[in-house]
């Protein structure tokens, strides 16, 4: 069944202006469409943040308490619904049905953070230089926040902005990936009929990149937004980046990955097998998470590359509504842009792990491929073995099913490596080392450090985000987004009945520092 679906602006549809539609299609099966779409202009965005800063103060003034309550309801509500949207996500953005059943888990138990946040939300009493004199913190929301986010978690990463922006009682324009548009439509009717959120608190826009981002620049001159959130590739983020800073906002950036693995004499080298096929080719590499470069210490590297290569060819790929590690990829672009990606292979390096590189076709087949390789968007796992530091390859991530291989031979080398390409979202190591342990996590330039387990598949309660070209240091999840949706403000408040001075009117006793004890 397609969907027609568009815009919806405090609470009204709000179809694109020039009577433009495009499909999303089901990229296991692209005959399938899944949604047709209506898709808005610049002009869509910024109706939708002027729609949004209409709603905004009386739900900043909405109880937080009562906000919590709206998100504890869309929590059950996404649970109540999780089977049906688990199968949208895996028909119009192919991740195997399991894996997009956990993605709808993480909305849960994000929901199920945020929901007694609530009635937490402190601020603090602090005691003041003076008598008579009170101080205070609380947290403000922001304003509007404009949170625009990638495809290959639809869903899930969307609802790290969503919930906790509105828990904080900020008001939203989001702005879905225009390859996963039905999710999207999915997950805004959850969160507005689920939460029973009043029309223009949540506002959803259909639109493409170039027309987000110019709708974007005019609500920010036209002070309509005050907080961006972006999920997407770094190139990307650099521009928003620049665009907020001009507006002297921070936004909060979540954005590539070229996650390292590092997998040392000590490791079990089953477990970091394991580990590699998962997070180098469960959706089909494509999570900012995903595995980028093993770095394996020179004595165990034959072993290790063997019993990988091994495990990937017998890999099931296909049809992700059947027991596979892969289904396709999002969407025919990025199919594009892998082929680029195997371009860069060079004649020093040794390709593993299929059949072949590039399309599964009938023509190029991989044995045990479940499903009709014609129909969708489907393409064999690679490894590239005996990668340098100077390859394209290792500099670069390479979004799709492709993991590269290098070795070292002392740990800091292998940090220094895996420092190398410059991005600092995830690591792995494999040892049964402690003081390994602890070199690797203070050396390693990434926010997220896994011991002896996959780069992917972080928990939705614990700092999630990057450095370098992964983002600009700012966290999601748990508390610490907090900060990202909140403003401190101080108060203090003198009942002393004069004006007494910070710094100048405070009492100092009379320390005697010369006091020594008798012997
Ligand atoms: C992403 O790819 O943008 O840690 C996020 C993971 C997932 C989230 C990935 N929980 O792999």
């Amino acid at each position: 069944m397609s969907r027609n679906i568009t815009s919806i602006i405090a609470g009204i549809p709000a179809p694109g202006p020039d009577g433009a539609r495009f499909t999303s299609t089901n990229p296991a099966r692209t005959s399938e469409v899944v949604a047709d779409v209506s898709p808005g202009d610049a002009s869509t965005f910024v109706a939708a943040a002027r729609a949004a800063r209409q709603a905004g103060q009386a739900w900043a003034d909405t109880p937080a308490p009562v906000r919590g309550r709206a998100i504890a309801h869309i929590g059950r509500v996404v649970e109540a619904n999780a089977e049906s949207l688990a199968r949208l996500v895996t028909r119009e953005i192919g991740k195997p049905y399991p894996e997009a059943l956990g993605e709808v888990r993480e909305i849960v138990d994000t929901c199920d953070f945020f929901l007694g946040e609530g009635r937490r939300l402190y601020g603090q009493t602090v005691p003041s230089e003076m008598p008579d004199k009170q101080l205070f913190t609380f947290r403000n929301p922001v304003g509007v926040v404009s949170v625009i986010t990638a495809g290959n978690f639809p869903v899930a990463v969307p609802s790290w902005y969503l919930i906790p922006a509105l828990l904080c009682g900020n008001t939203v324009v989001w702005k879905p990936a225009d390859y996963s548009p039905a999710c999207g439509a999915a997950l805004f009717d959850l969160l507005v009929h689920g939460g029973g959120l009043p029309d223009g608190v949540l506002n959803l826009v259909l639109a493409d990149g170039e027309a987000t981002f110019a709708g974007l620049e005019r609500a920010l001159s036209e002070n309509l937004v005050d907080k961006v959130g972006f999920t997407g590739s770094s190139a990307v983020g650099s521009r928003i980046g620049e665009l907020t800073g001009r507006h002297l906002q921070s936004a909060c950036l979540e954005l590539g990955g070229k996650n390292p693995m590092v997998v040392t004499p000590s490791a079990d080298l089953d477990l970091a097998v394991e580990a590699a096929l998962f997070s180098g080719f469960g959706t089909a590499g494509q999570r900012c998470t995903s595995l980028g470069t093993v770095i394996v210490h020179e004595s165990v590297h034959d072993d290790f590359l063997a019993r990988f290569d091994k495990a990937t060819r017998q890999a099931t790929v296909g049809d992700p509504f059947g027991d596979v590690v892969y289904g396709p990829m999002l969407d025919e672009k990025f199919a594009q842009r892998f082929e680029d990606f195997l371009g860069w292979i060079q004649p020093h390096h040794s390709v593993l792990g299929s059949t072949a590189t590039g399309r599964i076709t009938a023509a190029s087949p991989r044995e045990g491929f479940t499903g009709d390789p014609d129909a969708g968007i489907f393409c064999h796992p690679t490894i590239v073995d005996g990668v340098r530091e100077d390859d394209a390859i290792f500099l670069n991530e390479t979004f799709g099913p492709l993991v590269g291989v290098t070795t070292y031979r002392d740990l800091g080398e292998a940090i220094r490596l895996a420092n190398i390409p410059g991005y600092g979202l995830s690591s792995s190591i494999y040892t049964n080392e402690p003081a390994e342990v602890f070199a690797f996590r203070r050396g390693i330039s990434a926010g997220m450090v896994s011991i002896n387990n996959s780069t992917s598949g972080a928990e939705a309660h614990l700092p999630f985000g990057g450095n370098g070209k992964s983002g600009n240091g700012s966290r999601q999840s748990g508390v610490w987004v907090l900060d990202q949706f909140t403003r401190w403000q101080s108060m203090n408040w003198d009942y002393s009945g004069r004006l007494q001075k910070a710094q100048m009117d405070v009492a100092e006793l009379a320390p005697n520092e010369s006091f020594r004890l008798a012997d």
